[in-house]
C-alpha cells in the first residue's frame, strides 16, 4: 500500500479550509492548513509534502507569487490551483508558473478527489522516470567504468560521475598509498583544488569519523560532509568526500541506496585497476630484466635498448605526440629486439658476414618480439610498432614489406631512432660514425629507408641550436 500523501492547502477563507479537511481527510490524505502563503512557505521550509492545494486569490501576496517563489525550490511539490476566477489567463499563467492542474470554484467533491488523485500519479510516475534515469546511471558506470583498467581514468570518470549525480559544492578522492597507512588526495572537483584541504586523511582520522560504518555524515559550520568507504575485498581501497552546501538538505533514502550501489561497483573496478595497475608494472620489470639479458650478451648492444628509447622521445615531442604517445615510444624503444633472444649466439654474435640463411633468421626477430609481446596486455599500437621497425618507407624493408603509411607512424620513429643510435655506436663489423655522417646518412636514405618527415624532425632538432646532449657517448658504452 502505498503511503500516505501528505497535501497542504493554502486557502483564506477558514470556511474552504474546513471542507478540504473533512473531505480529503476521510481519502487517506493527510492535511495541514495554511491561511496565507506566507504561512504555507514557513511550513514548506520545515516539511515535505506530495501536493499543495492552492487559491489563486488571496489578500496580501497572491498565489502566483507563491507559485512563483516555489520555482526556486529543488524540488518543489505538485500544485493544484483554485480559482473562482476562472480565465483562461489565470489558468495560463499558472501553468507557466508550475501549476500542474486548475480546479474552478464552487467545485464538486468529487471532481476534486479526481484531480488530486490524477496529479499524484502523475507525480509518482515522474518520480519513477527520474529513478529510471539513475539506475540508467549506474548502469553507465558499471559498463564504462568496469573496462577502465588504469586507476587514473577510472578516478576521472567516478568523479565526474558523482560529480553531476549528486551535484555537491565539492567531491574529494583520497586513495590508500602503497607506502603507508594514509589515504591520500588524487582527485577533486571542482577543479583548480579548493584551498585549505588536507592533502591525506590517515586510517584513524576515517575510523573515527565513520566509526565502522561505510557511510557517515556529519554537520559542520555552513556545510554537510559525507564520507563514503570505497571498499576493496577486505580493505578499504579509498575514501570518497562529498561536501554539500548546508541548505541542501541530506541525502534521499534512494539516494544514499543508489550512491551504496555505485560504491560498491567503484570499490570492485578501483582493486581490479589496481591489481592491474601492479601487474603491469611487475611486467614491465620483467621485461626490463630480459632487455638486461639480451644486452648481456653482447658487449657492442649495452643500452641500445635505452639509447633507441631516448632518441624515439626526443622525435616524438619534436613532432608534438601526445604524453600518451611517447610513453609508447619509451615503452617499444626499450622491448622492440627483444626477439634476438630467440636468436643464436653463435649469429647474433657473429663477426664476419651473414650467410643468406643467417641473415633470414636475424629477419625473423621482430615476430620474435611481437610472439614474445603477444599474450601481455599492451597498449594499442605497441606490438605493431616492434613488428613493424625494420620496414621501408619504400616497403622493402621487413617482415611484411609495407609501406608509407602503412608503416604504424610509431614503428618509422623507432626505425629512425634504432639507426641514429646504432651508427653511433662501436660495433664489431662497422666503425663508429660522428654525429655529422650519422645525420648525412639519415639524410641520404630520407623517402626510401625512412619516413622523411621523421628524419625532418630528427634532423632539424640535432642540428638546431640547442640539440640535445647525447645520452650516450660511445666510448661509454664500450666502456661498460
Ligand atoms: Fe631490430
Amino acid at each position: 500500500m502505498r503511503k500516505q500523501p501528505r497535501i497542504l492547502v493554502i486557502d483564506d477563507d477558514e470556511g474552504i479550509r474546513r471542507l478540504y479537511q473533512a473531505v480529503l481527510g476521510r481519502k487517506n490524505y493527510r492535511v495541514t492548513l495554511a491561511s496565507s502563503t506566507e504561512e504555507a512557505l514557513a511550513v514548506l521550509s520545515r516539511e515535505k509534502f506530495d501536493l499543495v492545494l492552492l487559491d489563486l486569490q488571496m489578500p496580501g501576496s497572491d498565489g502566483f507569487v507563491f507559485l512563483d517563489r516555489l520555482q526556486q525550490y529543488e524540488q518543489p511539490p505538485a500544485v493544484v490551483v483554485s480559482s473562482g476566477l476562472a480565465t483562461v489567463e489565470n489558468a495560463v499563467k499558472a501553468v507557466r508558473l508550475g501549476a500542474k492542474d486548475f480546479i474552478v470554484k464552487p467545485f464538486k467533491v468529487e471532481q476534486l478527489l479526481q484531480t488530486i488523485e490524477r496529479t499524484l500519479t502523475i507525480e509518482a510516475l515522474t518520480a519513477e522516470l527520474s529513478d529510471l534515469q539513475m539506475v540508467r546511471s549506474v548502469l553507465e558506470l558499471s559498463t564504462a567504468v568496469l573496462s577502465v583498467t588504469e586507476v587514473e581514468p577510472l578516478l576521472e570518470r567516478l568523479a565526474d560521475l558523482l560529480w553531476n549525480l549528486f551535484k555537491p559544492e565539492a567531491i574529494f578522492f583520497f586513495i590508500r598509498s602503497s607506502e603507508t597507512a594514509n589515504f591520500i588526495l588524487r582527485k577533486y572537483r571542482p577543479q583548480p583544488q579548493p584551498e585549505r584541504i588536507s592533502l591525506f586523511l590517515s586510517e584513524e582520522e576515517v575510523k573515527k569519523e565513520l566509526g565502522g560504518e561505510r557511510v557517515g555524515m556529519k554537520e559542520l559550520s555552513g556545510k554537510r560532509q559525507l564520507l563514503a568507504l570505497l571498499q576493496g575485498q577486505g580493505r578499504e581501497l579509498g575514501v570518497v568526500r562529498f561536501d554539500f552546501p548546508a541548505e541542501r538538505p541530506g541525502l534521499t533514502e534512494k539516494e544514499q541506496s543508489f550512491l551504496s550501489g555505485l560504491l560498491v561497483q567503484s570499490g570492485i573496478a578501483l582493486e581490479n585497476a589496481m591489481l592491474f595497475q601492479a601487474l603491469n608494472e611487475a611486467y614491465l620489470k620483467t621485461i626490463r630484466s630480459l632487455v638486461n639479458s639480451l644486452e648481456a650478451r653482447d658487449a657492442y648492444t649495452r643500452g641500445h635498448s635505452e639509447q633507441v628509447a631516448y632518441y624515439a622521445v626526443l622525435i616524438g615531442r619534436q613532432m608534438k605526440l601526445s604524453e600518451r604517445q611517447l610513453e609508447i615510444l619509451r615503452n617499444i624503444g626499450y622491448l622492440h629486439d627483444l626477439g634476438k633472444l630467440g636468436i643464436k649466439d653463435a649469429i647474433l654474435l657473429k663477426e664476419g658476414k651473414l650467410t643468406p640463411e643467417e641473415y633470414q633468421i636475424i629477419r625473423e626477430h621482430p615476430r620474435l618480439t611481437a610472439r614474445i609481446l603477444e599474450p601481455l596486455t599492451l597498449e594499442e599500437g605497441e606490438l605493431e610498432a616492434c613488428l613493424y621497425h625494420h620496414e621501408w618507407f619504400n616497403g622493402r624493408g621487413y617482415p611484411a614489406g609495407l609501406k608509407e603509411d602503412q608503416i604504424p607512424l610509431m614503428a618509422r620513429i623507432i626505425a629512425v631512432a634504432d639507426a641514429y643510435s646504432a651508427m653511433t655506436s662501436n660495433r664489431p663489423y662497422s666503425r663508429v660514425r660522428t654525429r655529422e655522417e650519422a645525420l648525412a646518412e639519415l639524410k641520404r636514405c630520407r623517402g626510401s629507408q625512412f619516413d622523411a618527415s621523421v628524419v625532418d624532425a630528427f634532423v632539424s632538432l640535432m642540428e638546431g641550436n640547442e640539440p640535445p646532449p647525447t645520452k650516450f657517448a660511445p666510448k661509454e658504452i664500450s666502456g661498460l
